[in-house]
Order: C-alpha cells, then structure tokens, then sequence
C-alpha cells in the first residue's frame, strides 16, 4: 500500500500517517493557528527536529500520554531524557537511522540552531521519514544549503516538508531553489502564517514553484486530511 494520510497542525505538526501514527514537530497547545488540543493527538512515534519551543513545546506530553518514544537529536534526546526518565527516546545524529515499528528515520543535516530551554541542544536536523514504500522528507527549521541535492539523491523523498515562513527559516524564493536540488514528486510549506513574522502567501509561492521546478505544491489546511498515493 503507498497510500499515507497527513494532516497539518499547523507549522511544523504534522499527523504521518503510513500504517503507523507519527507525529511531527508537536507545538500545539500555544500555537496561535493549531485547532486540535493536544489531548486528542494520537502517536505511535514523535520525531522532532530540533530543540526550539515551537517544535519541542509538547513533545513529551504527547509521547507520555500516547506510550510513544520520541526520534530526535542526541543532544536534544539528553535534555528531554532529563525532564521525562519514562519516555523511550532514541537519539540518533547525521546519517545515522532508527527502525521504530517498522518507520525507518533518518537524521539529516538543517541551516539553523538548536537551543532547549536556554540550552544548547547539538545540532538542528532535518528528518527522513519512510515505510519502505513512501519516504517524506521533514526539513525542520533550514536555511538552503547545496547538501539539500544529495539529500534529494540518497533517498529520493516523494514528499518534502519545507519552511517558507521566512525570517527563522528559508523563505518562498530560498525554498524554491531547494526544490530544484531535493526534486521531491510534491512539495508541503510549512513554518508559515504561524506569527506575523512568517507571513507569507502559500498560493503565489505554489505557483512560483510550479512554474519554474517539476514539483507539484500541495497547500494543507490545517486539520483537513490529505491521502497521497504513489502507486
Ligand atoms: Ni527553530
Ligand atoms: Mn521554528
């Protein structure tokens, strides 16, 4: 089956679903734009990319509440084992994989910084996400960087997951040249219309896209599931 079911939470939540329920990035309960409460989230496995409250903030209630373990950073995997001894955290760091029930992920490299409640967190990452059939790429918070080719080449996402929000992250015009190197089969902004800071208009940046790389953008509404299938 190479169907999966996302649905946005709004910036850089996301619900994978390829058999398994995985949850992205969750910042939920003090995101302006997110419409779920975080009690009502359901997770086989959490991967979070880097230590910045608005992709960390309710990680570990919701791996807690859900008995999932959590993907992450090894630095970040520390400051989380820290504060929670119960949670099952695999720490992972560039290159390296894990198999969780099946879901191979993948730490890859991201332009940014990482920090967990005024500490250092290692490094940020990007995540590789893939069932054996699908394979989505989750950038996190990432400048564009030329390594995004070889990224595009190891392992072929199908989805790519990027920030267009600008300002913290790659905005329209950077996302888009990271499109031309990662050539995934279809591209979800994310990280955008959060905050007045990452204002940005989703539909001229899809155009934008279509136009000048061979990637079809698919725009979330937040909560409402979209089904993929590659077959
Ligand atoms: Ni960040
Ligand atoms: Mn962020």
């Amino acid at each position: 089956m190479g169907k999966v079911h996302i649905t946005w939470h709004g910036h850089a939540c996301f619900n994978i679903d390829m058999g398994k329920q995985i949850v992205t990035d969750p910042f939920i309960e003090h995101n302006p734009v997110a419409l779920i409460r975080k009690e009502d989230l359901k997770a086989d496995i959490v991967v979070v990319t880097h230590g910045h409250s608005d992709h960390v903030a309710d990680a570990l209630y919701i791996a807690s509440r859900n008995h999932a373990p959590i993907v992450t950073i090894v630095e970040l995997a520390w400051l989380l084992q820290d504060k929670d001894h119960s949670v099952k955290i695999h720490d992972i760091n560039f290159s390296g994989s894990v198999d969780v029930s099946g879901i191979k992920i993948t730490a890859v490299p991201a332009l940014h910084s990482s920090s967990f409640e005024e500490k250092y967190a290692g490094n940020p990452g990007g995540m590789i996400i893939s069932n054996g059939k699908t394979t989505i790429y989750h950038a996190g918070d990432t400048g564009v960087f030329s390594d995004m080719k070889l990224i595009g080449d190891l392992y072929k996402p199908d989805i790519a997951m990027l920030p267009i929000g600008g300002h913290y992250t790659m905005g329209p015009e950077e996302a888009i040249e990271a499109i031309k190197m990662i050539k995934p089969k279809i591209v979800i902004p994310m990280h955008y219309n959060t905050f007045d800071m990452i204002k940005q208009d989703a539909n001229l940046f899809k155009k934008n896209a279509e136009e000048r790389t061979n990637s079809k953008v698919q725009i979330m509404e937040i909560e409402k599931v979209k089904e993929f299938d590659f077959e």
